[in-house]
């Protein structure tokens, strides 16, 4: 059996680095559940579809195809305004569960060639709903100030122009809608790491990430 280690949390929190971080450290195959509803999101709007509407949403869910994952225009808020929408039909979290759990079950082999020892993912509902027997869990959080203003330094050095109140303003209305919605939402499991970044600093966090998982004797 191989081992599966879940990271939760809203936007900008900073699961994505810690989750890099461990996908090293550990050699494990990683996966940004994100990117299946942003894909899903990004395939309804880039298609001029809504999508609020479930039947639009559900089928473009379906039709996923991996290779979409890459499209460089998922990074968007226009996409992750899209996700958030999407995500929170049941059809389309239905449609992208067994992906995300065959993915858990079978991690694919590293980029190098060899076999992972397991499998990283990072989302809204991965300790709760997709891998609830994870051995590991980390809820990750930060408040919304502080997110926003990574997000909104992250806009600048990207060249994008960005305003800080506008950020802060999508990041709180995506988090209302992501822990709001009554399929899955955005929740810590009860047996998670609670992990708030506002004063730490991605080492701080990746160092308690493994005082956590080195603790349990997995690897
Ligand atoms: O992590 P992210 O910003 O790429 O996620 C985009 C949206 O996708 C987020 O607003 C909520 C949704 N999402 C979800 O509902 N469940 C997940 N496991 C991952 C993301």
């Amino acid at each position: 059996m191989s081992i599966v280690i879940a990271i939760d949390g809203p936007a900008a929190a900073g699961k994505g680095t810690l989750a890099r971080r461990l996908e090293e450290h550990f050699k494990l195959s990683k996966l940004d559940t994100g990117l299946l509803y942003r894909a899903t999101g990004w395939k309804v709007v880039s298609g001029g579809g809504d999508p609020e509407d479930p039947d639009v949403a559900e089928a473009a869910a379906c039709a996923l195809d991996p290779v979409e994952l890459s499209n460089p225009d998922l990074r968007s808020d226009a996409a992750a305004q899209a996700a958030s929408k999407v995500s929170a039909i049941p059809g389309v979290r239905a449609a992208l569960l067994d992906f995300q759990r065959n993915f858990a079950k079978n991690p694919p082999v590293l980029a190098n060639g060899e076999p992972a020892q397991g499998a990283i993912l990072d989302g809204r509902d991965i300790g709760t709903t997709v891998c609830p027997d994870a051995d590991a869990k980390l809820f990750v959080t930060a408040s919304a100030e502080i997110r926003a203003k990574r997000r909104f330094l992250e806009l600048q050095e990207r060249g994008l122009d960005a305003i800080y109140a506008r950020v802060l303003e999508d990041m709180k209305e995506r988090d209302a809608r992501d822990s709001g919605r009554s399929a899955s939402p955005l929740a810590a499991a009860d047996d998670a790491l609670q992990l708030d970044t506002s004063n730490m600093d991605a080492d701080q966090a990746f160092a308690a990430a493994l005082d956590f998982i080195n603790a349990k004797n997995l690897f």
